[in-house]
């Protein structure tokens, strides 16, 4: 599977890709990074891996100019990490059920216009929850309202601040995207449909039993 991957920040997400698919017997390689900013760590992060990698000149507004940019690189696939610009619409039509976002929070909670970066753990800190996560869903028209593809709760620790959870949760995020990515690209390849990639209870587990999510989404 050919993977496009939009990012507008320094790419820890993208790296986390970049290193699982690095192997020949992966399911999908990243082979096109898009960013809305050319300053952006994702894009030297690309180029170092050898991919190729653009800012999208008009930062990202003009729909036909990203769609042809994605079609042109093949991109079967395409994978929002960190990236803050909305998607157009025709873009999401052109790649529905085959674009996927990952956000740092248990969506449906703490997400939606103006929920990224700080504001969202400052968001779960101020609220009093005692559990956040990650979330990967598949896009849609709305901010953070796709199907919900898997989630993996991160615990509040008491003294958080939103850079201590935000951390936290960013290393789950590494093992939960590629893992997700993998399966995903599975199913497609298989022609079945991407859906939520094991039931509730397998795809929702404590963060202290990794292996357990990693068996149930190898078996999706
Ligand atoms: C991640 O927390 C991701 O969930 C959110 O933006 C952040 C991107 O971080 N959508 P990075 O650029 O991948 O390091």
């Amino acid at each position: 599977m050919r993977i496009a991957v939009l990012a507008s920040g320094r790419g820890s997400n993208l790296q986390a890709l970049l290193d699982d698919l690095a192997p020949d017997t992966a399911p999908g390689r990243v082979v096109l990074v898009l960013s809305n900013r050319a300053d952006a760590g994702a894009l030297t992060r690309a180029r170092q891996a050898g991919v190729r990698a653009a800012a999208l000149a008009d930062g990202a507004g003009d729909p036909l100019t990203l769609l042809e940019t994605l079609r042109s690189a093949e991109a079967e696939l395409v994978v929002l990490a960190g990236y803050l610009k909305r998607v157009p619409d025709a873009v999401v039509a052109a790649y529905r059920g085959r674009m996927l976002n990952i956000h740092p929070a248990l969506l449906p909670a703490f997400g939606g216009p103006g929920m990224y970066g700080h504001r969202v753990h400052e968001a779960v800190l101020a609220s009093g929850a005692r559990v956040s996560g990650a979330s990967v869903h598949l896009v849609d028209e709305e901010y953070d309202h796709g199907t919900i593809l898997a989630q993996w709760p991160v615990p509040v620790r008491p003294g958080d601040t939103a850079d201590t959870l935000a951390a936290r949760i960013l290393a789950i995020e590494h093992r939960l995207l590629p893992a997700v990515v993998r399966a995903v690209c599975r199913r497609i390849l298989a022609g079945a449909p991407v859906e939520p990639l094991a039931s509730a209870a397998d795809a929702f587990v404590l963060a202290n039993m990794p292996e357990r999510l990693e068996a149930a989404l190898v078996n999706a």
